[in-house]
């Protein structure tokens, strides 16, 4: 069958796919297709320019955080685009038709030494720049040298998060060092995938967090305020070796929502939480296979939202050891309060539990005073980090920390 790309390709991103300017500034807000079209702009390249041999080299801070994002993204819009995506595991280096695809951390020195060494390079994309630094930008500048493209390119891609990041300072703020950088802006509405219940929710902020809204529905410059956890983001290699025990918390969802299932390690009073599922449209018999294909545990803990005692019976006949949360009348902000007495650890690579984690946040009154209640959004996850911690650790192993 013939591939049309015109059903492929966001037809509202024409200025991200025809910029030919040596730097590529896309910020936006959250679902706006941004970092879908990117992977889309580079992998059209080989059909673009044919027998011509290029290089782009796509960059994230880490390479668990390469492997839940940017990898899995460009594998799919290849498939999408119907060419073939041959990846070396060893090495994170793709082919794709003429289009060497290296994916680098950008993490060390190491990592540095690594991107000074290449050559030929045509194409750098930094996905989620505020997380890198302009030292790793300048860098990363430089290595665009020698390749055989008609024009070359480094991208970053964004959700403007604070002013005091190096993107804002360096792009926005002042004037002049900016010359020469294409800047795009765009919104959820810029995404004809977006589904209209997306759009209401990042709309619906606007009377509950007005800095969640400026960032994630307008795409514009604000400051992360009220933000409820602060966790740390740790490496998997960074755990003890022996762990007190392993439990699990679960949130359901279906259509607009994610099944959210988090697994939580404990020792001692600390905790580390690692994303097992986020994804919608799972019946609960599809959730209870990929339970299993993940090695989710039978006898293993369970805390799943006792707001639907129907799934908890279902995933129970499955074979799982599931079982209803704590909850009354007062257990968000109680289960709040006690998982910020905690030092927990989000393991890298969870990348879910890490964007909730940015926006989960108070909601505001009318004059902008926080409020103690969270908002009703980017809880999937942290629902379920609270259902496994409050409910097993509160009730069952008599509480830790400061209550
Ligand atoms: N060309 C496309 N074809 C099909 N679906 C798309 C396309 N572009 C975007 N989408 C859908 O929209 C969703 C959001 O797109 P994407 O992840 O690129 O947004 P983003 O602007 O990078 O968001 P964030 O700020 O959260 O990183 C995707 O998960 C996908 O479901
Ligand atoms: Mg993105």
């Amino acid at each position: 069958m013939e591939l049309n790309l015109n059903t492929v390709l966001n037809h509202k991103h024409q200025e991200l796919f025809q910029s030919t300017a040596p730097e590529l500034c896309v910020r936006g807000g959250k679902n706006a297709g941004k970092t879908y079209s990117i992977a889309d702009k580079l992998l059209l390249q080989p059909r673009l320019q044919p027998g011509k041999k290029l290089k782009a080299v796509v960059v994230r801070k880490t390479l668990p955080r390469i492997k839940a994002s940017v990898l899995e993204i460009m594998e799919k819009r290849a498939e999408a685009q119907k060419i073939e995506f041959k990846l070396n595991k060893s090495d994170y280096v793709a082919q794709v038709m003429g289009l060497k695809i290296v994916f680098l951390s950008m993490e060390n020195k190491a990592d540095h030494e690594k991107a000074r060494s290449m050559t030929d390079v045509d194409f750098i994309w930094m996905n989620e720049a505020t997380e890198m630094r302009a030292l790793d930008y300048d860098m990363l500048r430089m290595i665009i040298r020698g390749g055989e493209s008609s024009f070359s390119q480094i991208i970053t891609d964004f959700n403007p998060i604070g002013k005091t990041s190096w993107l804002y300072k360096r792009f926005f703020e002042n004037r002049n060092g900016s010359n020469g950088v294409h800047k795009i802006h765009y919104t959820v509405f810029d995404n004809p995938w977006a589904r209209p219940e997306e759009i209401d929710i990042l709309k619906s902020y606007e009377h509950i967090n007005k800095n969640l809204y400026d960032i994630n529905f307008l795409g514009l410059w604000g400051e992360l305020e009220g933000v409820i956890y602060d966790w740390d983001i740790v490496d998997v290699e960074t755990m003890p070796e022996s762990l007190d025990e392993t439990f699990y918390g679960l949130d359901f969802g279906y259509s607009v929502d994610p099944a959210a299932l988090i697994r939580i390690y404990r020792k001692a009073d600390e905790f580390w939480v690692e994303e097992v599922v986020y994804k919608r449209e799972l019946t609960n018999q599809a959730l209870a296979q990929m339970m299993r294909d993940k090695g989710v545990n039978e006898s293993a803990d369970i805390y799943a939202d006792s707001a639907e005692p129907k799934s908890i019976e279902e995933l129970h006949r499955e074979g799982f050891n599931v079982k209803p949360c704590e909850k009354g009348p007062d257990s968000v902000k109680a289960g709040i309060d006690y998982l910020q007495s905690l030092k927990i650890h989000i393991i890298d690579g969870s990348e879910n539990i890490s964007t909730e984690q940015r926006s989960y946040a108070r909601k505001q009154d009318k004059d902008g005073n926080y409020l103690p209640v969270p908002i009703d959004a980017f809880n999937h996850a942290m629902d379920a980090i609270r259902y496994g911690i409050y409910t097993h650790c509160k009730k069952k192993l008599g509480g830790f920390g400061v209550m």
